[in-house]
């Protein structure tokens, strides 16, 4: 029924109105929409639209899908998007958070409540999941990754499909996900964003294309072409990229659509004038232009001189109606308004409940000397620059959220201690020093409250409220905005006007715990001598202040674990713990003179990907595997016991990793290839197994064929990257 269906229209569709459907606007700013008086209904009239997005509100969206439906000729519906990247209204951790919490069923479910809204809110389709590896923390785009592993990221690709676009794309609270952004835009230069990457295709193969492939294999229905070059070619004009890998390897069989202007963005590329650029993308294999309108202003030109051919044209018009079909647009265009069920899942107390729960995972504890879990009566000094606001704990790309009806940190706290007349609260500092940084940070909308007072006046405030309180939590790091599109960094540190303020606070002998905001891996080294504890939230989502509280007075045992390696500094980047050996390790103490090391500071990370601290202490024991040897079509089992050792029940991420000890290509030192959150009681132990396959040890070569070579093995399992335990196996030919 499909393909008659799209045949017949095909048939009756001019060549402009084919190109029309190529052609993806936005609606305007992303908070104020359209009217239907505006140039876009006209060309939507004109059909010269496929799709919309940016535009905010049941009312508009069906006023627009009527005039396609209604008023243009072949009343073909709109597909409408948007950036639902955390959440729709109840908004999660940002993705870098998601990813620490190592919870896939969570993760899904995360995707699967922001469907449930945006799909009620006139939502068919959106941006996500970014899949984008990443190693570099000074990119701030890390924060809507899942940080640096391939493993990992495919895991949580999978997941995020799923949950968008669950097992039946026609059902009205499903959306059409896309992964993003294909490909490699996590390893732009010196992690400065849109800049130019360059990388061996074995290091795309064997660790960036990993997660893409995942959520192509899951089903995704879209791609979005990234902004940067891949092998000298523009993304969004590569055609080995978006045909020959996507399509043709992976068996993708969904649509590409450009980036914001990624098509016209070829132009300061240098890869011809609008005409050639629009040309070269639809040749390569992309589908449907995002606001650069080159599809819309050349193409036809295009098929008549020759450069693109109309079949060009109408296979990508076909993978388009498709996608609406699939979606069941053509039957009810209006399905996915519905205000009924909008006012039920939008935002419920069900919803925010699982936000909670997830933020609380996702949050990881990287130092605690005696000071967390806090007493719930405890008289408390919360301080720190954005310990009361509200719009900066939903994180970047929050662009559907309330971001006033986030709690914030103060709240949060003061609703769960047993004492909340005595949570107080002062501000001790402004974000950053200077104000012209602080200006840009805030450029996005989400204020930081700068306060006009001195450094000095805010400080003595502060030293004052945590002198008459029995513990400080300073709240520290970066705002919503320090991280995100467009906001690299060259220094990952913390602030010093924070530090400042951390060493006054330390000066009053209370014990402080820090609480992070963060984005990305900071650079910790300031901070971590002057704090008894550290507890990084990332960005919570709506319902920060009460995951934070759940997690800070010990109703959660913190249990995520990083997900991207912390450096000791900067100089360091990129830091990542599945490094190759080099011809000149540094074995023993550093420094050793002509081994691979610095003169300045040593190999080790501030904290190993993998970390994270509980109120709870593991141990581990009795790493197994269940034969020596492993048939090359068999499976090998590895065993560990994992016991709680401490005085409270907690969730532990069980890790492993393998390292294949010889190869025709230099190999990583580890590579995780399995892992699994437990829960145990105080003093409970449990037997973890895990199962290895051929796949598990396979690795692409230089012909880019993908095999397991026979051959020694190690097995790592432990509580993080670097602290684990050892065994070993052979992989026999047959
Ligand atoms: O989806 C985003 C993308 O991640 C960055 N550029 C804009 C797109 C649409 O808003």
């Amino acid at each position: 029924a499909q393909n008659e269906k799209i045949d017949s229209l095909l048939s009756v569709m001019t060549l402009e109105e084919k190109i029309g459907q190529l052609n993806l606007p936005s609606a305007g700013d992303v908070s104020t929409g359209i009217s239907t008086n505006s140039g876009i209904a006209q060309q939507i009239k004109e059909g010269k639209v496929g799709g919309l997005f940016n535009i905010n509100g049941i009312d508009k969206i069906r006023a627009v899908q009527k005039v396609a439906v209604e008023e243009s000729r072949l009343g073909i519906p709109l597909i409408i998007a948007k950036d639902v990247i955390h959440g729709y209204k109840t908004i999660f951790p940002i993705p870098f958070g998601l990813s620490a919490s190592w919870d896939m069923d969570l993760i899904q479910q995360s995707a699967r409540i922001a469907a449930e809204e945006a799909s009620s809110d006139g939502i068919a389709w959106t941006f996500s999941p970014m899949t984008d590896i990443s190693r570099d923390p000074r990119w701030g785009r890390v924060s809507e990754g899942s940080g640096e592993d391939p493993y990992l990221g495919a895991q949580i690709a999978k997941a995020m499909v799923n949950g968008y676009q669950g097992n039946d794309l026609s059902v009205a609270n499903t959306i059409l996900a896309c992964v993003k952004h294909f490909a490699l835009y996590g390893a732009s230069e010196a992690g400065r964003d849109y800049n130019t990457v360059d990388m061996s295709r074995l290091r795309m193969y064997n660790d960036y294309f990993p997660p893409y492939k995942a959520a192509v294999d899951a089903g995704v229905g879209t791609a979005m072409a990234s902004f940067n070059e891949v092998d000298g070619i523009p993304a969004t004009g590569n055609k080995w990229l978006m045909t020959e890998v996507l399509r043709e390897k992976w068996g993708f069989d969904g649509f590409v659509v450009s980036d914001y202007t990624g098509v016209s963005e070829m132009i300061a590329h240098g890869m011809g004038d609008l005409q050639d650029v629009s040309a070269l993308a639809l040749n390569a294999g992309v589908e449907m232009d995002m606001v650069s309108e080159g599809f819309l202003t050349t193409l036809k030109k295009s098929v008549e001189e020759g450069k693109v051919s109309e079949e060009t044209i109408s296979n990508a018009c076909r993978l388009i109606l498709e996608a609406k079909y699939q979606l069941g647009l053509f039957d009810d265009p209006y399905k996915y308004m519905n205000e009924e069920r909008a006012a039920e899942v939008i935002f419920s107390d069900e919803n925010r409940n699982v936000a909670r729960k997830v933020a609380a995972e996702s949050m990881v504890l990287l130092k605690n000397e005696g000071v967390l879990p806090l007493s719930k009566d405890a008289k408390v000094a919360l301080i720190g620059p954005l310990a009361n606001n509200k719009e900066n704990m939903v994180g970047t790309w929050s662009v559907s959220a309330d971001i006033m009806k986030s709690v914030s940190i103060y709240d949060g706290l003061k609703e769960v201690s047993e004492n909340p007349q005595g949570v107080q609260y002062a501000k001790g500092s402004n974000l950053v020093e200077d104000p012209e940084l602080e200006k840009r940070i805030g450029m996005f909308g989400k204020n930081t409250n700068r306060d006009s007072r001195s450094e000095e006046e805010l400080i003595k405030e502060a030293v004052q409220l945590a002198k008459k309180s029995d513990v400080v939590v300073a709240i520290l790091g970066e705002a919503s905005e320090s991280s995100g599109e467009s906001s690299s960094l060259t220094d990952i540190s913390i602030p010093d006007i924070q530090v400042r303020l951390l060493k006054a606070l330390e000066a009053t002998g209370k014990k402080v715990a820090v609480v992070l905001l963060s984005g990305r891996p900071l650079v910790l080294n300031e901070i971590i001598p002057h704090s008894d504890a550290i507890l990084n939230a990332w960005f919570p989502g709506s319902e920060a202040g009460l995951a934070l509280a759940d997690v800070l007075y010990g109703n959660v045992n913190p249990s995520g674990k990083l997900t991207m390696t912390f450096p000791q500094n900067v100089g360091q980047v990129p830091i990542y713990y599945s490094n190759k050996n080099t011809g000149r390790p540094l074995e023993g103490e550093w420094f050793q003179k002509f081994k691979s090391n610095y003169l300045d500071v040593s190999n080790e990370p501030e904290f190993p990907f993998g970390f994270g601290l509980s109120y709870t202490t593991f141990k581990y024991n009795n790493l197994k595997v269940n034969s020596n040897t492993m048939d090359m079509d068999g499976t090998l089992t590895v065993s560990v016991e994992v016991s709680n050792s401490g005085k409270v029940a907690g969730k532990e991420v069980v890790q492993l990793y393998i390292q294949d000890l010889v190869g025709t290509i230099t190999r990583p030192m580890k590579e995780l290839k399995g892992f699994q959150k437990i829960e145990l009681k105080a003093g409970e132990t449990k037997k973890v197994e895990f199962s290895i396959s051929k796949n598990d040890l396979a690795f692409y070569h230089q012909d880019m064929s993908f095999y397991a070579e026979p051959g020694d093995f190690k097995v790592y399992v432990g509580t993080n990257s670097s602290d684990v335990l050892e065994t070993e196996f052979e992989l026999l030919k047959k």
